[in-house]
């Protein structure tokens, strides 16, 4: 595996490729979440690319930037054992400069749900990504969909910008228990982890609401919301794949959304029905 942390020397390496590129970006503690990103890339494609980079621009002020998990040495072996085919580890001043060109979040889809609890946030992820994209230039690009607006918004990005990246959305993996995977669960301790679940259970109970052939928004939502107690909610939310409210779950069109905190930890969660 090639480990390269310049921007211009990853371009430069890569310019002569003639093969299929799969790119998975993260931001490192990478989990089996992150692991089956990649094994997708790798089976479409001829030449996977991860990136590791804790990108300053998406934190607000006061946010986990400074305490985010950080496991350098743990995700360079797995990215090894998973076969990837190049890792770029770049640092901040490496991507950045001081006055920055940067990209503005839509003024509606980017400042609802995540965008309401952190203003500004999807202009750091939407610019991140730009920049990876540009630097890697892949064929495919992969995301996990349990980040679901993030999901939304980049594909809403390569659509507007006319960008030639196909996006693949990768279902969301799960403990056995149902906690969805995410490097934010290493600030869960026991008794944390177990409230935690209420997540998952409200998103489990919607879908047999569904299954029961109750598809009225609000009278799921409620259900749901009464479930997560005595978490604080950010939002509870039922929305089709554009990202827009709907007074009506319709299988094949709908998405269920919750972020609740559990001790000082935020967590997102939904399932596509
Ligand atoms: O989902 C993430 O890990 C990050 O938001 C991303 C897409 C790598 C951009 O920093």
């Amino acid at each position: 595996m090639k480990i390269i942390s310049s921007p211009l020397e990853l371009k430069d390496y890569l310019k002569n490729n003639i093969k299929t590129i799969g790119f998975v970006p993260t931001m490192g503690a990478l989990h089996k979440g992150h692991i089956s990103l990649i094994e997708k890339a790798k089976a479409q494609n001829e030449l996977v690319v991860v990136s590791i980079f804790l990108n300053p621009t998406q934190f607000l002020k006061g946010e986990d930037l400074d305490t985010y998990p950080k496991k350098d040495e743990a995700d360079k072996k797995i990215c090894e054992l998973s076969g990837v085919d190049v890792l770029f580890f770049p640092h901040a001043k490496d991507m950045y400069g001081d006055d920055e060109v940067s990209l503005l979040a839509p003024k509606v889809r980017g400042f609802v749900l995540e965008g309401t609890s952190r203003p500004g946030h999807f202009n750091g992820v939407l610019t991140v990504v730009m920049k990876l994209l540009n630097i890697v230039n892949p064929t495919r690009a992969y995301f996990g969909k349990k980040d679901a607006q993030q999901l939304n918004l980049i594909e809403l990005m390569v659509k507007q910008l006319f960008m030639s990246v196909e996006i693949i959305a990768v279902d969301t993996l799960r403990e056995s228990d149902g906690l969805a995977l995410s490097s934010r669960n290493a600030y869960l301790n026991e008794a944390q982890r177990k409230e935690a679940l209420k997540i998952s259970a409200s998103l489990h109970l919607a879908s047999k609401m569904v299954s029961q052939k109750i598809y009225d928004s609000p009278t799921i939502t409620a259900k749901m919301r009464e479930s997560l107690f005595p978490l604080e909610i950010a939002y509870v939310e039922i929305l089709n794949r554009e990202f827009e409210p709907i007074r009506h779950v319709e299988i094949g069109k709908s998405i269920i959304l919750v972020e609740a905190k559990v001790g000082d930890t935020r967590l997102l969660d939904n399932i596509w029905l």
